[in-house]
């Protein structure tokens, strides 16, 4: 499975109470320039970028590249910007978004046949739809057509936490990139890395942590996700 689907990088920025966002699912901006900027930098790294419907929703974000950045992809003979990727099971989503204004690179969407019509007759002249006959969505089935169809061989997946965990579940994510912020949130209903979720994860995920690096008052921490589960506790 491993080689038939790419490598995933999750980039993630935290409070240092471990929030991602404030209850009230606020569009994130608590983190620095510098942050901002590592972001652009893992984003550029790679052949695609993904995202969840909710952040993409929320945060209104274009998922494109600072000119320079761009330029340099294109130096080494790659796309201008990473494919967009965005995932939804109830395909509700607002072909009005900031991210359909903007043709840096072409947009693909993997959704259901649940996405009602008038979103699919409005989706298909902005991005490229992949809807699946099953109630929701296959990660891994979309990755192996990320990897076959598009000829992705790294997905930057940025959130939100929900698509993140279900990710983790399913044993797919295989580095995390993880800023920690000087601030904290508190609230049981903000969520954390893996969501509001109450539920344990099936099997604590082993990280083994390969690089860190401060700037300021932020920690920029990389760490590989093992495939060797503990048990829990
Ligand atoms: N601090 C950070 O680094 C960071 C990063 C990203 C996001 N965030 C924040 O996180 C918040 C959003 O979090 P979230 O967990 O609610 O959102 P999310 O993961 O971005 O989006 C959840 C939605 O995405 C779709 N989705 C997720 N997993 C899926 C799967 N396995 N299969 C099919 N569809 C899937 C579903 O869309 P449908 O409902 O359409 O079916 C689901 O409701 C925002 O406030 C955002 O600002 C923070």
């Amino acid at each position: 499975m491993k080689n038939k689907r790419p490598f995933i990088i999750a980039t993630f920025a935290i409070t240092v109470d471990g929030k991602v966002t404030t209850k009230k699912l606020a569009p994130v901006d608590f983190t620095s320039r510098e942050d901002k900027l590592h972001l652009f930098r893992q984003r550029a790294s790679a052949d695609a970028v993904l995202i969840g419907h909710t952040s993409l929703k929320r945060d209104n974000v274009r998922l494109g590249l600072p000119a320079e950045l761009q330029e340099t992809r294109l130096k080494h003979g790659q796309s201008r910007c990473p494919l967009r990727v965005i995932v939804s099971n109830e395909g509700r989503i607002d072909h009005r978004l900031k991210i359909f204004q903007s043709d840096v690179s072409p947009i693909v969407i993997f959704s259901t046949k649940r996405m009602p019509r008038k979103h699919q007759l409005a989706l298909e002249k902005k991005a490229i739809l992949h809807l699946s006959s099953s109630k929701n969505l296959d990660l891994v089935r979309m990755l192996e057509t990320l990897r076959k169809e598009y000829n992705v061989l790294t997905v930057e997946c940025e959130g939100g936490p929900t698509l993140f965990r279900s990710l983790l579940e399913r044993g797919l994510i295989d580095q995390l990139n993880l800023t920690v912020a000087p601030y904290m949130f508190g609230g049981a209903k903000a969520p954390t890395l893996t969501g509001v979720n109450k539920e344990f994860l099936p099997a604590s995920v082993q990280c083994s942590l390969s690089d860190m690096r401060t700037i300021g008052d932020e920690c920029f921490l990389t760490y590989r996700i093992s495939r060797r589960r503990r048990p829990r506790k």
